[in-house]
This record gives structure tokens, sequence and C-alpha cells, in this order.
């Protein structure tokens, strides 16, 4: 056994799969999916194949070619961040087909009730399978090592549509041949008669294909009473079929297809054909997910102030960086998420200026700075390639990819210069497009591309060590030094006054507030408040900054708001702080008590993922 990805059991000396056919059938009354995929490997094998599954029922698994039954044995116990182990005996087959049901407790999957939608009418279903979550819906060798092409048919009920990451290819009436290989109903092992189930009355089936080779992590699907707005020639906003919800959605995004040329420009062609956009409901656990050709988002980004566009220009980003080229496990992520932030912020720089591009960098800053503090009993997670053995991705999501990632990259800039890094930038992508790579890989291909670059930059600092390397640089700017003074001055007791803040919007706040005491008198908390109303912003990164700062001033008149917001979404950037502001730090128990109730009543109305890292975080404070 030797494994490439902490996160997974696949073996490097096993074939990878190329190929995945699904058929799903969802049943929603018990939040299951009936399915079968069908993997094809590189190249024939025998002997074990280790696949990923987490919280499956594996039927059967057979040689697609002879219907014959392949031996399996699943691992008794399932590991708390790889799940389960799956090995399937093979004797010279380049394909399994494997019969299968996912549980309700799938960690990709969120099945929400009809009352837990906008429109309380039909129920929906989506996923978010990054990082390590794909092995819920289907068993894979999950690991971006492993890139695949898709198809897949969804069997749903006909009132609802489906939508994935990937091309739709027609919906049509199931007929029997969609399940071709599935066996009779005793031989199944399914228990039911599973294709007289797919073709009953009222059931419809969506058809995609991904011809592209994805990782695992960028498999997606969404399910539910779906409508659209055209927002350019090759995107569309998708959410549940509500007029309000989509008109919002269709003005917040409206400018996404000069993104899309902007981005070209910096970054070479789009290669996905489509770029189009769901709007979840807003238990969705990310900010957004850049999901080939459907980015997902959050709705709390629809502000109504175009400020939605930064995570637009971020998952768009993606489409080069990250879905492009891919970090090889998750040891490499800043690759990923590094290179994003970097193209995001040249994006944001063309479309909304130079002034906002500096602003968030100065947020990301301000943030990175935080990372540091919060890990300085754990530096390892301070470094760009860091190991995960024995660590939960979702556990462990920081800042500091994103910004020490993009602080690296524009160190670089500023060595070379814009345009020979362009340049760079340009045929870094054009030589790995369709690869997984690691971070050596990049420095391979740095100094082999900009010669003597490792004499001006300890690249190995960089990339290895732990914290912010001195020749990293505070993205100052006018706004920037004026809104952290302003900031300073409240720590004297000065509130800024009205005319310094008239065109304030969002991330002008936030930046103000993430540069303030963590602490202060209660009495300042409200005072702010009682001037600007931040407790009442519609911009949840605003008012869950200031719910941070009046947490941890203990100023307890918020308790009730905050308990509202952490019941109104379920985004892990605000329940994250939110609930870690609550229960961490001596004498807490009353904040302990109103998280326990608040995490018991909300609960459910939460993603899998998000649950699990709220219970994570009363594990390490309670
Ligand atoms: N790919 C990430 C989201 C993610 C990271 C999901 C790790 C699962 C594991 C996405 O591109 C992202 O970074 N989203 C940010 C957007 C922001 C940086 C503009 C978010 O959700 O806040
Ligand atoms: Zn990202």
């Amino acid at each position: 056994m030797a494994p490439i990805d902490p996160h997974s059991f696949t073996d490097s000396t096993h074939p990878l799969t190329t190929h995945v056919s699904l058929t799903l059938y969802f049943h929603f009354p018990s939040s299951t999916i009936h399915a079968t995929a069908l993997l094809t490997l590189q190249t024939p094998l025998t002997g074990p194949l280790s696949l990923d599954t987490r919280s499956l029922s594996i039927h059967k698994i057979l040689d697609p070619a002879t219907l014959t039954p392949l031996p399996f044995t699943l691992s008794s116990s399932e590991h708390p961040i790889k799940g389960r182990h799956l090995t399937v005996s093979l004797n010279n087959n380049s394909s399994v087909l494997i019969l299968y049901s996912t549980s309700p407790s799938s960690s990709a999957l969120q099945w929400l009730s009809p009352p837990q939608t906008f429109k309380k009418i039909h129920p929906f279903v989506y996923t978010q399978c990054q990082s390590v979550h794909a092995r819920s819906v289907f068993p894979c060798q999950d690991t971006p090592a492993a890139r695949v092409c898709y198809s897949a048919k969804l069997n749903v009920p006909r009132q609802l549509s489906g939508v994935m990451s990937a091309r739709h290819c027609g919906r049509h009436d199931p007929v029997g041949t969609d399940l071709d290989g599935v066996l009779t109903n005793e031989e199944s092992g399914f228990g039911f008669d599973l294709k007289s189930l797919w073709c009953e009355e009222g059931r419809v089936v969506e058809e995609f294909v991904m011809e592209q080779p994805i990782p695992p992590y960028l498999f997606a699907f969404a399910i539910g009473e779906l409508g659209f707005r055209e927002l350019g020639p090759r995107t569309r906003v998708y959410s549940e079929a509500l007029d309000g919800v989509l008109d919002a959605a269709a003005r917040e995004f409206a400018g996404t297809e000069e993104m899309i040329r902007q981005a070209e420009k910096l970054f070479g062609d789009y290669d996905w054909e489509r770029f189009d956009l769901l709007v979840l409901p807003p238990s969705f656990p990310y900010g957004g997910m850049e999901n080939p050709r459907m980015v997902f988002l959050t709705p709390t980004v629809i502000k109504g102030d175009a400020s939605g566009a930064q995570v637009v220009a971020h998952e768009l980003a993606h489409s080069w960086t990250g879905n492009l080229i891919t970090n090889k496990n998750n040891e490499h992520f800043w690759l990923n998420e590094g290179f994003t932030t970097y193209a995001e912020r040249r994006i944001v720089e063309v479309v909304q200026g130079e002034d906002i591009a500096a602003l968030n960098s100065g947020i990301g800053w301000k943030g990175l700075n935080e990372e540091m503090e919060r890990f300085k009993d754990n530096m390892e997670f301070t470094k760009l390639k860091n190991n995960q053995e024995g660590v939960d991705p979702d556990d462990m999501y920081s800042q500091v990819p994103y910004e020490k990632g993009f602080q690296f990259l524009w160190r670089i800039e500023r060595q070379i210069g814009r345009p020979a890094f362009d340049e760079f930038l340009k045929k870094y992508i054009a030589t790995f497009k369709f690869k997984s790579i690691d971070t050596q890989t990049f420095l391979d291909f740095l100094k082999a591309n900009i010669p003597g670059i490792e004499k001006d930059i300890d690249l190995q600092l960089w990339t290895e060590g732990t914290g912010i390397p001195p020749d990293a640089h505070e993205p100052v700017s006018k706004l920037y030094i004026k809104i952290v003074s302003l900031a300073n001055d409240f720590k004297l007791g000065r509130m800024p006054r009205e005319d310094e803040v008239a065109d304030w919007k969002g991330q002008e706040w936030e930046l103000y507030l993430e540069n303030l005491p963590k602490a202060v008198e209660a009495s300042q908390v409200l005072a702010l408040d009682a001037r600007y109303r931040l407790s009442e912003s519609k911009d949840y990164e605003v008012k869950v900054g200031f719910f941070q700062l009046a947490i941890s001033s203990r100023c307890r008149d918020y308790y009730g708001e905050v308990e509202k917001t952490l019941k109104e979404v379920g985004r892990m950037k605000y329940l994250r702080p939110l609930y870690s502001g609550l229960v961490q730090g001596p004498g807490k128990e009353e904040e302990k008590i109103l998280a326990k109730r608040v995490f018991a009543e909300a609960r459910e109305c939460y993603h899998p993922i998000a649950q699990g890292v709220v219970e994570a975080i009363f594990a390490k404070h309670m």
C-alpha cells in the first residue's frame, strides 16, 4: 500500500479511474439515493482495488461485461476523516459496476424538506463535495490526483429539475435501458425492484456529461424547483423558482460576462464553455464553490450593491487556478486558493478598481495575521505546504493558503514586474492545465522560467517555513491607511464622524471592525451601534464582524440577534467565529449554554459539513 493522499485510501500502485458513469435515483421521503456507478480504469488490474466511501451501503459489485459478481470488502469501522475503505478483487478487469445506496447522513448531501426551502412546496437536495465528501455520493478514488470524466442520469420527481457541474444533455421519460447492467430484484441487493421504481409514473430523467477531466471534489448537483434568468451569452443564474430571488440575483451578477472577458485577457481562454451560477438556500456552507460550468453561491452574497461580484470573481478565477490546475492533494491546497486569491484580486482590480482590490488585500492581510495568532501552538498550519496526516481539512480550514499564498505570488510579481509575471502565469496555466500538481512542480517551473529567482526570494522559507516571511507586504493604500487609523482612534475613545464614513460600504466596515481591539467596553459597542446600526446591516460580513466584537466584549444585549443570525444562515464563515466566540475562553458558562441550545435548535438546518465543524468547535472548548 502506497498512499498518495493523506485523505484517501487510493493506492499509487493501482491504475486511476478515468471515467465514471452514474445512475442516481433520488428518493426524497427517505433522503436516500439508490444508485449504480460504473468506474473505468486506466488499465486492467488483477488484485485488490482500493476505493473511498463514506456512509454508503454497497449492495453488489459486478464485472460489467459479464454481470458476474466481484468479491469485495468494506472496512468494518469508519475512519473519522477518510470514511470506509472499499476493496474490490479484480481479475484483469478494467471496469467495475457498483450497486449502492447513500444514507441520509451522507456528508456531501443536504436534503431540505419543503418547509426548509423558500417556496415551501417541494424538497431540495444539493452537494458540497470539497474537500473529501464526493465519496459519500459515489465510491471513488477520492483524491484530486485522480481526475475523471463522467456522465450521469438523475431520476427525480417530475415537478423538479436538476442542474450539475456538467453539460445538460436532455430531460426524458425514464426507460429501462437507463439501468442497463442492474440485475433483477433479488440479485441486485437493493431489496426492491429499482428498475420498476425507475420507470414509475411521475418521474423524469435529467442527463449530463462532463467531458473534461475533473477532480472528484468538483462533482456537484442540485435538485429542486429551479428557475433561471439569462445574464449573458454563456451565463444564467439559477435558484429556487422565485421571482424575487431570481431578479435580485440577476441584478447582483449582471456584470459576470464582462468579468469573464477580463479574466480571459489575464489568464487565457475560458475553457469550460458555460459559466452558470446557482444561488442556493441560506444553509449553503460556503460563500461560493467553484463547481465547473456552474458555480454554487450562498444567497448572503446578494446584497444589492454588486459586492457579491467579489465572490463571483473568486469562483470564476478558479476556472483557471484550481479547476484547470489542481492541487495533487490537500497538503498543496495553497496552489488552488493562493493562486485563486491572487487571480480574484486581479479581476477585481480591472472591474471594480485598484482601491477595492487593495481593500480586499488589506482585509486579507489582517485575516492572515489573525491566523498566526490562532495557530501559535500549531505552527504547521502556518506553512503553505503542510503535513495533513490525520488532519480533517474541514476543521483546519483557514486563511493561510489563501492569504499567504497570495502574498507569495505578489512577492514574485514585485520581484520580476507585472508584465513578466503575467506572462509567467499564462504559461504556467497553459503548461499544467487539466493536471494535478504539487508545490515542488510549481517551484521547478518557476525556477526554470525565471532563472535566478531563488537568489532573490527565499522560496523554501515561503513554501515550507512557518509564520509570515519578512518580505511579505502589508497592502497599504490611502483608503486602507485611513480606515486602520480610524480603528486605532477608537482605542483612544474616538468614533469615526459621519462624514468620514459617508461612502463606506461593507468592505470598508469589515476592515474597520477587523482592526478594532478584540474586546472593548460594552458601552463602546452600544455607542458604535447606536450611531451606525451595524447590528442591522444587510451585509453579513459587517453584521457578523460586529457581533464578534459584541460577544468578545461580553455585550449581552446582542445575544438575541446572534441567535437569530445563527438560525438564518449556515455559511461557515459566520458560524465559526460566532460559535467559537461564544464558547472560547474562561467564565463563559452562560454563553456555552446559549451556544448549545441554539445549535440544538438550528442543527437540522445546517449542511452536514457545517454540523461537523460546529461539533468540532464544541469538542475543543466544552
Ligand atoms: N473552494 C472554496 C470553498 C471550499 C474550500 C470548500 C475548502 C471546501 C473546502 C471556494 O473557492 C472559496 O474559497 N470560497 C470562499 C469565497 C471567498 C474567498 C471569496 C468562501 O466560501 O468564503
Ligand atoms: Zn477558492
